[in-house]
């Protein structure tokens, strides 16, 4: 189903002879930089990736903008609204930078590839770094500091050929993926990239433009850093993608599919849960996923498959290459192979031209997709993109605000039917911490905060216990349940 315009697809293994790391003096004084994240999984994984390259150049980090010697921002340009915060943000710090005119900020991901040498403009920025450029921050932010808050901008042209750039991220991500000093953000779980950029150009995104081509990584490069992992204490890991089911890599006579990396990564001793984030809806590197979760324990039964639309008309004209039925379909046979597979969707409403009858063909999708979960956005146009040139932003905030209402309801139905199924039930969680929520708990009525953990399907679940559990699995009998959480006891 899915037609690509192009394809860039590493075979062999990635020479990476002959990309010099950038040498770093580690600066006299032990600098330290604040590391603020919007965005993706994407984004997480590259601020990790960052974190771990300043603190081995010699940077401590903070927590805290006060105490910090230098601001990095990693960004997100998939919405206005995601900019638009981001923008705020910066205002907060040319404020800031008026008392401490020698404070260095740095702005790399999507928005700084987007907006390019135009953010050096604003105030606060002192530098510009795109998501290629990445392994050079550390330089970046040195130079910077060592001459009063230089300004300097690097970001690549996004191409297909850009093979120095692939090969020094590369070596970045094999550098800088296993972080044995700081740990995981999240105790236990851990981010590993299959493949990084998207080659489907639907006509919405942004992805394509500032991430580049799609190039899948060396499958060797993955399961020795799933190994690593591992070895860490890492009990899940997640495999990342834009379109992570078209996996594909050749090497040694042997093609490489999504299936074959999960199979392998079950192997590995330690590893207990696997997810992949996230699906496109194509009938091509299906089924042999499908079996892998129904033959390995290890693979979770989760499956994140945007939809975006229930409308074929709405569904072309975002260049997306299925029909909601055939849509279903895919549904349908994940089901037969999976029976208890969670779904996750995405959607956009308010398209340019999205009437109120393409409208409720979604509706009429969420209702017979029976999604756990679904995540809804309203429409914001991307300059540059093909949707943007092509039509004007016709659905005024108020109709699109409606159709998100309209939307969130009738799945929150759904939710509130599948999560009532776990009443009574014992689950396998994996915790991530303390809830940064206080819950009333409904076993001993108390209001305080409790632990959560999430299901292999994704469902949060939370219940008292140890904080010293974050990281490891717990069972928990439900007790109580809302749309899109579970409450429960923990069984010893
Ligand atoms: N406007 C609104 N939502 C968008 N998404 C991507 N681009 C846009 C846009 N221009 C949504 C899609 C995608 C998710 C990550 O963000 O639903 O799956
Ligand atoms: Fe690629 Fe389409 Fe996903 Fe954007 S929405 S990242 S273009 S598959």
């Amino acid at each position: 189903m899915v037609s690509r315009p192009f394809q860039v697809k590493c075979s062999g293994r990635a020479g990476l002879i002959g990309v010099a790391r950038p040498a770093i003096l580690a600066p006299m004084v032990k600098h330290r930089v604040h590391i603020k994240s919007f965005g993706c999984q994407m984004n997480k994984l590259d601020t990790a990736l960052v974190s771990a390259s300043l603190r081995e150049a010699g940077f401590g980090l903070t927590d805290s903008v006060k105490e910090a010697d230098a601001v990095v921002i990693n960004t997100c340009s998939v919405r206005e609204h995601a900019e638009a915060r981001i923008l705020s943000h910066l205002g907060h710090l040319k404020h800031l930078k008026q008392h401490r005119p020698g404070l260095v900020v740095a702005i790399i991901g999507c928005m700084a590839q987007r907006l390019g040498q135009t953010l050096l403009e604003h105030d606060a920025v002192n530098i510009v770094c795109g998501p290629t450029q990445i392994p050079q921050i550390a330089e970046l932010i040195a130079e910077s500091l060592a001459h009063s808050a230089k300004q300097l901008a690097v970001t690549a042209e996004i191409r297909h050929d850009a093979e120095p750039a692939r090969q020094a991220l590369e070596a970045f991500e094999l550098a800088h993926a296993v972080d044995g000093e700081q740990g995981p953000a999240t105790p236990g779980q851990a981010f590993v990239r299959v493949m990084r950029g998207c080659n489907n150009f639907c006509t919405y995104c942004i992805v394509p433009y500032v991430r580049g081509p799609e190039v899948c990584r060396p499958p060797q490069a993955i399961l020795d850093q799933v190994k690593q992992l591992a070895d860490e204490g890492i009990k899940q890991v997640t495999l990342l993608g834009q379109t992570v089911n078209a996996y594909q890599y050749t090497s040694g006579g042997k093609t490489w599919s999504l299936a074959d990396l999960l199979h392998r990564a079950a192997e590995v001793e330690g590893i207990e849960w696997i997810r992949f984030v996230t699906s496109y809806p194509s009938e091509a590197f299906y089924d042999d996923i499908l079996q892998a979760m129904a033959s390995s324990s290890k693979v979770c039964n989760y499956l994140h498959m945007p939809a975006q639309s229930g409308s074929d008309r709405i569904l072309r004209a975002m260049n997306r290459h299925y029909t909601a039925e055939q849509y279903l379909e895919l549904l349908a046979r994940a089901r037969a192979v999976v029976p208890d597979i969670a779904v996750a969707g995405d959607f956009i409403v308010g398209f340019p031209g999205e009437t109120d009858e393409d409208f409720q063909a979604t509706v009429e999708l969420v209702r017979r997709a029976r999604y756990r979960n679904c995540f809804i956005f309203k429409y914001s146009p991307r300059p540059g993109t093909t949707s943007d040139k092509r039509h004007a932003d016709t659905i005024p905030d108020e109709v699109k605000q409606r159709r998100n209402v309209e939307l969130l309801a009738a799945q929150e139905q759904i939710s509130a039917e599948l999560s009532e199924a776990y009443q009574g039930r014992t689950v396998k969680v994996l915790v991530e911490g303390l809830s940064k929520k206080a819950h009333v708990n409904p076993t001993d009525g108390a209001n305080h905060p409790q632990l959560v953990g999430r299901t292999a399907t994704d469902y949060i679940v939370v219940f008292n216990g140890p904080p010293a559990l974050a990281g490891q699995f717990a069972r928990v009998r439900i007790t109580q349940t809302s749309p899109l959480t579970l409450f429960g006891e923990r069984i010893d």
